[in-house]
């Protein structure tokens, strides 16, 4: 038995998913050996050993400098134990003051995605400047001899958290772009609008080799060609960093880089954020770290453990990847930061005690809320041995060596530096017309049947689609918000709606664009239809499906077609997905991406000049596959069966014949959501809902079912539809439950970014007993309001890990338990972004 499943798990973690196998690998294969004394569950599973020579050999092109090594052998020699470990822990700005920054002698802070000074998202980027100097005056101390701290940053797409910067396209269209050396201009423009705020360090470039499409972090790559990945990482450290061995490297102006995430991010099982990695070890070193290789050459200062795992283990403990991969063979000579909370997820740790990353090879736990708690317990994991002095002393060593290479100390204020505080440079037109270069290299032509485009001198354009005027929607995730959510044209005073740039140059050529409608009675020569993705970041990105759902824009181009108006559509997203119906619908198709703050770059391309020649022609060409059906999930060149509707490379010129033909329209996709737990009186995430009580269970398969003691009985009803609700009696007599049980699942990542679970109930008559609502075997009682209405009951999944609940490998992802007497009825439970902070039920 043990032999069995050993055997399984080892032949599924090292299927080579290559093809488009689409899922899951299912049948499982003879595996190799195993390796002797392995445990048979996945989390504890050796892996399979790594051979560091199996890996590319790199030395840093930095010199090791006598005089750094030195002082900063000094430095650490006069540390106190408490001071070390604060070095070695980054909390978020959100959730530290700089007053407690200096009392814990904290090394590094960052503003995740929804933190930013006075907590305000669009605020005043001198704010930024300000709390930098609050935060070095802090570390430093009143005699100015403390060690400063560095501040960390995600701008990963221009320094995309400030108001007014330039905003690039997003990787996925940099890619498509495919121009290597416009990367080292976008990195050095990055670095100089970090410097205005006084910010030392950006996480980025994201190097994921994104394999499965349903990712939510698909955009944040280049490409699912590692070639094209690894032709990008150099010029873009270089540019962030400057070179290694010249004046530039890390001077004033520079910024330290960060090659993230490290490995496999980009490969995990059905495109799940944050999950394992479907890998040999030579597709994780071939596909996956193609990318690290030019960015160590090139001297990239840190790099970021990713979230998922390999082989059952998670990469924040993976010692022989970090510390022998990465840093022994790989020649990573900066340090190594963990990912958010990430530690908190190898097995065994907390997000607030966690000495395994430490040991495995994490320099710098990326400690956001959880910084105190971490402080105090790795104090004491020193004091006690778990952990070696010499391992906390070669961390601390790691970041000092960093410090003083970028000069950190000599540095002064951040306000006082070059570029501090000069706010014209950000978004200045210099640094736009780089932005909007790189959108026009973007585009990528699909169609041009009739070569409807270039826009003509002179014509009449009507331009609609939710995307046409919506900088939210054009500069997607990462922006401004984690998600990219909640952000409006004012938010973005130096940037252009698409509408905008198109507006310009069509009346530049003596022609009129229109915004939304025509005037009374007339009709436009041609409509631009921009339409595409909201904003979304990681794992809430992810989906089920490729299939673009919103039936709006092909009824609207349709409309248009059926009316003898030419469409072009400009396709805004953050992957390429099934759009077979809107193609269907247009005679032009431009995958615009998100091209962020410059509009005026898919203008460019689109609109001809006065003598209807085009002023610039689509050089984009795709980096990532386009699928033929929704189920192409995991489409790359090296698949067996390759079958995608546009192939990686492709792209139209103008002058090329652009016709496509009509493409099937009638694919049905049946994945269902993983966040749906119960849905339309059924079970959702692939599970199946089973009752238990006093030792016995039964599967639910019938509309009617009972516990086999009769104490809690399941049966449909209706609340707006015929039996969309699940209605349960409990007869009293005992202790009941009824329970989702899906294939397991780890929800700490959820719980990590305030996830909730959500029930929407009703008891269906004034009780004595109450039900409770369980996670992880915590649970909270579901409140009786007046019987005989409808309530939602909402709790973020850390309230119940607080309360004890393990989130870790749930196979019953939620359960609803009584005593009874009582009747309840259930419309809806799922798993829903909550309100960060909000209080926990009961508080
Ligand atoms: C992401 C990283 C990011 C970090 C800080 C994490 O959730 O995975 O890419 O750098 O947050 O915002
Ligand atoms: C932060 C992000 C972070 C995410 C991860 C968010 O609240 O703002 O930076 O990446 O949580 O869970």
């Amino acid at each position: 038995m043990t032999m069995t499943l050993k055997g399984l798990l080892l032949t599924t973690s090292l299927a080579a998913c290559l093809s488009a196998c689409g899922e899951e690998p299912s049948t499982p294969t003879p595996s190799e050996p195993e390796p002797q004394g392995q445990a048979a569950s996945a989390e504890t599973a050796e892996a399979p050993m790594v051979n560091p020579e199996n890996w590319p050999k790199i030395t840093s092109p930095v010199d090791r400098d006598p005089a750094i090594e030195e002082e900063a052998a000094r430095l650490l020699a006069s540390m106190s134990l408490e001071e070390k470990v604060g070095q070695i822990i980054q909390p978020d700005i959100a959730s530290i003051t700089p007053e407690e920054a200096g009392a814990y002698h904290i090394g590094s802070v960052l503003n995740g995605g929804n933190s930013a000074p006075k907590g305000e998202l669009r605020g005043d980027p001198g704010d930024w400047v300000a709390l930098a100097d609050a935060f070095w005056r802090a570390s430093t101390g009143e005699d100015g001899s403390g060690i400063p701290l560095l501040w960390g940053t995600d701008a990963v797409h221009g320094h995309s958290n400030i108001v007014g910067a330039t905003i690039f396209p997003h990787n996925i269209g940099l890619g498509a772009a495919n121009d290597p050396e416009l990367m080292r201009r976008i990195g050095e423009i990055t670095a100089k609008e970090i410097a205005v705020t006084g910010l030392d360090w950006t996480f980025a470039p994201t190097l994921a080799v994104p394999q499965d499409d349903r990712w939510g972090r698909t955009y944040e790559g280049y490409s699912e060609d590692p070639a094209i990945v690894a032709s990008f990482a150099r010029p873009l450290v270089e540019g962030l960093q400057g070179r290694a061995n010249t004046d530039e490297f890390l001077a004033p102006g520079r910024v330290l880089s960060t090659a993230k995430h490290f490995v496999g991010d980009g490969g995990t099982r059905g495109g799940t954020d944050q999950g394992e990695t479907v890998a040999t070890e030579e597709e994780l070193r071939d596909i996956h770290v193609a990318g690290y290789v030019p960015a160590l050459e090139a001297g990239v200062q840190t790099a970021m453990a990713s979230f998922s795992s390999w082989n059952g283990r998670k990469m924040h403990g993976y010692k022989e990847l970090l510390t022998d991969v990465l840093v022994g063979q790989m020649g990573l000579d900066g340090f190594v930061v963990g990912d958010w909370n990430g530690h908190g997820q190898v097995a065994g740790c907390e997000a607030t005690d966690c000495p395994q990353a430490l040991l495995a090879g994490v320099d710098m736990y990326m400690a956001p809320d959880s910084w105190k708690g971490l402080y105090e317990s790795t104090l004491r994991h020193v004091e006690e041995g778990t952990i070696p002095m010499e391992r906390l002393d070669e961390a601390v060593l790691r970041i000092l060596r960093v410090k003083l290479r970028m000069g950190l100390m000599e540095r002064g204020l951040p306000s006082e530096r070059p570029f501090a505080g000069e706010l014209d440079l950000l978004g200045s037109d210099e640094h736009r017309a780089v932005a909007r270069e790189a959108v026009a290299k973007s585009l990528v032509l699909l169609k041009n049947e009739g070569g409807v485009l270039p826009i003509r001198p002179r014509q009449r354009v009507l331009i609609t689609g939710d995307g046409a005027n919506d900088m939210g929607k054009q500069t997607g995730g990462w922006t401004l918000s984690w998600q990219g959510d909640g952000n409006s044209r004012e938010d973005f005073p130096n940037a252009d709606t698409i509408f905008e740039g198109l507006e310009g140059a069509i009346g530049a050529s003596g022609g009129e664009a229109y915004l939304d409608e025509m005037p009374e009675g007339e009709e436009p020569d041609l409509a631009v239809v921009v339409f595409g993705e909201d904003p979304y970041a990681e794992f809430r990105g992810d989906r089920p499906n490729l299939d673009f759902t919103p039936e709006e824009p092909q009824a609207r181009m349709r409309a248009l077609k059926e009316a003898g108006i030419p469409v072009v559509a400009v396709f805004l997203s953050g992957r390429p997905l099934w759009t077979n119906p809107e193609i269907n619908a247009s005679d032009a198709f431009v995958a615009a991406w998100l091209p962020g703050s410059e509009g005026g770059g898919v203008a460019d391309v689109l609109v001809a000049g006065e003598d209807g020649e085009p002023r610039a022609d689509f050089t984009g060409r795709l980096s990532f596959s386009w699928p033929k059906r929704p189920d192409q999930f995991r489409l790359n060149p090296q698949d067996e069966d390759y079958d995608p509707l546009f192939a990686l490379g492709y792209g139209l010129s103008y002058g090329e014949e652009g016709t496509v033909g009509t493409l099937p329209e009638d694919y049905e996709t049946s994945e269902s959501d993983s966040n749906t737990l119960i849905a339309d009186g059924a079970p959702g995430a692939g599970g199946e809902l089973v009752l238990l009580s006093g030792g016995g269970e039964r599967r639910i398969t019938d509309a009617v079912a009972e516990t086999p003691n009769g104490a809690l009985r399941l049966s449909r009803t209706d609340r707006y539809a015929q039996e969309d609700s699940l209605r349960l009696v409990w007869d009293g007599s005992a202790t009941a439950r009824l329970v989702l049980r899906a294939e397991e699942r780890d929800l700490r990542r959820e719980a990590n970014a305030d996830i909730g679970l959500s029930v929407t109930y009703r008891y269906d008559e004034a009780s004595e007993a109450e039900a409770s609502v369980g996670v992880g075997g915590a649970s909270f009682p579901l409140p009786m309001g007046e019987a005989g209405g409808f309530e939602t009951f909402q709790a973020r999944l850390t309230c119940f890990a607080d309360e004890g609940g393990d989130l870790s490998a749930l196979t019953d992802l939620m359960a609803i338990e009584s005593q009874g007497p009582l009747s309840l009825t259930v419309y809806e439970v799922g798993l829903a972004p909550s309100e960060g902070g909000a209080p926990c039920p009961g508080q």
